[in-house]
């Protein structure tokens, strides 16, 4: 893979090569587990997979201060649109073609509502293509049957699932999405930034390394000072 991954906290990556640079989730300023001055890092997207504050996070900000684009559902997309932001809506199912790869939005079971109440569309999925490789972001979900079949056709190498429970599937759950998936490494994310969340990542890797798979837990990237 001529791919690198920076995670950021909670679902918030970045995904990065020499061409190009994507963020998904960028919940960052608010985020009390975030250190990740996106002004040092080219950013030619932002992908944001529902509208609740900790993954809409500061995709507005920006793309107003970099001019890339918020892909997102239509409905979340309107409501970025009207705030200023540049958007590329899209909906689940469809495959949006850039010039590094593609993604592909795919169900997710989960709500999506603005902070200030306004309705966000469907929850999503996302799996990117860059570089050779095929990474599916779950974003918040619970585990789904939709998860076999992500499995089956995508075959993604890898799975960054939510393992925190309360507002998406735990460890348990999360283990079973990963033998759906087959991904061949798993990364855990949605945990242990708030109380409600909390998640033994050592336990979720262990349970998935006794099934086969490789989990990787990142650390929460860091600026130099
Ligand atoms: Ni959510
Ligand atoms: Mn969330």
């Amino acid at each position: 893979m001529g791919i690198e991954i920076t995670y950021i906290g909670h679902s918030a990556f970045y995904i990065y090569n020499e061409k190009t640079g994507i963020l998904i989730d960028p919940f960052i300023s608010q985020n009390p587990v975030a250190n990740f001055d996106y002004k040092k890092y080219r950013i030619s997207q932002i992908f944001v997979t529902h509208a609740h504050a900790d993954h809409l996070g500061d995709a507005i900000e920006i793309s107003k201060e970099t001019g890339a684009s918020i892909v997102c559902v239509f409905e979340l997309a309107q409501y970025c649109a009207k705030k200023g932001a540049n958007v590329l809506p899209v909906n689940i199912g469809g495959e949006i073609l850039f010039d590094w790869g593609c993604a592909l939005f795919v169900p997710a079971y989960h709500s999506s509502s603005t902070a200030d109440g306004v309705y966000g569309g469907m929850s999503a999925g996302i799996i990117i293509s860059i570089d050779g490789a095929k990474i599916y972001h779950a974003g918040d979900t619970s585990l789904s049957m939709e998860m076999q079949l992500i499995g089956d056709i995508y075959k993604p190498q890898l799975a960054m699932l939510p393992i925190g429970g309360c507002f998406t599937m735990g460890i348990n759950d999360a283990v079973v999405a990963a033998r759906l998936i087959k991904a061949e490494h798993i990364i855990p994310m949605h945990y242990n930034t708030f109380e409600q969340i909390y998640a033994d990542a050592e336990q979720f890797k262990k349970l998935i390394e006794a099934q086969g798979q490789k989990c990787i837990v990142m650390p929460c990237h860091k600026e130099p000072n």
